[in-house]
């Protein structure tokens, strides 16, 4: 449970190895030297993000197996993380996501199920037994790490963007559903972010760091929100992008 001070004591990120996932279990550890859980699916990758996490000042790290596509698994995963760290879980962070290769997978081939299936059915899946964990608790926050690629879909990415639109949603919804239960859902919606997953690639404007999504997502659970972007210009930079012609918006580049 959080303390006095709104400082969390129990952490499970679903999608252990994400580098946007594991500095916020960085930054939401060190206060309270909390325990964290990293869940995912390569053992070699968690221990290194265990080892790495513990360096920034957890307490107790611990790893388990979690597959965003293995859906009958999700509520077993999360009642083992609630039994590793030993009572509630504060906060779970849903951060597995796949990006995709939109012009291969336009073309064909499964990748463009894969992006579906995990971005957007594991998120129902996980989010849902992690909303029951929280309500039956009374407290805690699940974070879902969306993306403005959702909030207006591009040509472009459409495959990937279409299932954060999806995802975020499915986020808006469970956080409505959660209010009044002591639990919470905030959405984290960033912009490009340098992380494996965009290795490669061309920075977008406004490019930012795992280390600045995890401040913004830690002010985020301490005061209470629902909603972010990271950086924070990028919510007027969108508000605007959603009203413009479609004839303009498909031709904005990849
Ligand atoms: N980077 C960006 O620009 C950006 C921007 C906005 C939103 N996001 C979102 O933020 C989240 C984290 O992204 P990131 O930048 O930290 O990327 P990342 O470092 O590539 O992390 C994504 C993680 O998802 C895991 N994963 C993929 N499929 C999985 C599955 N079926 N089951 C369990 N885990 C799975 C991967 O682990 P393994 O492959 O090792 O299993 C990987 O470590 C994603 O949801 C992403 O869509 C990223």
């Amino acid at each position: 449970m959080k303390d006095a001070l709104g400082s969390v004591q129990s952490i499970l990120v679903l999608g252990g190895s994400s580098e946007i996932g594991i500095a916020i279990a960085r930054k939401l550890a060190q206060p309270r030297r909390a325990t964290v859980v990293l869940a995912g699916r390569v053992e070699a990758a968690l221990q290194k993000a265990a080892d790495d996490v513990r360096a920034a000042g957890a307490g107790d790290v611990h790893v388990a197996r979690f597959d965003a596509s293995d859906t009958t698994g999700h509520e077993d995963v999360i009642a083992k993380a609630a039994e590793m760290v030993g009572g509630d879980l504060d906060v779970i962070v849903l951060a597995f996501g796949v990006l995709g290769d939109q012009q291969v997978d336009e073309e064909g081939g499964n990748g463009a199920v894969e992006v579906a299936t995990t971005n957007y059915v594991g998120v129902v899946s996980s989010g849902l037994a992690a909303g029951r964990r929280l309500r039956s608790q009374g407290h805690g926050t699940v974070v879902f790490l969306s993306s403005v690629a959702g909030e207006r879909v591009r040509r472009a990415n459409f495959i990937y963007g279409s299932s954060k639109a999806g995802m975020d949603g499915f986020a808006q919804g469970l956080g409505d559903s959660l209010a009044g239960s002591g639990a919470s859902a905030l959405i984290v919606r960033p912009g490009f972010v340098r992380t494996k997953m965009t290795a490669g690639m061309s920075e977008a404007p406004f490019a930012t760091t795992p280390d600045a999504v995890a401040e913004a997502t830690a002010r985020a659970i301490a005061a209470g929100k629902e909603v972010i972007w990271v950086p924070s210009v990028l919510r007027f930079v969108f508000a605007v992008f959603r009203h413009l012609p479609r004839v303009l918006w498909r031709k904005v580049p990849g």
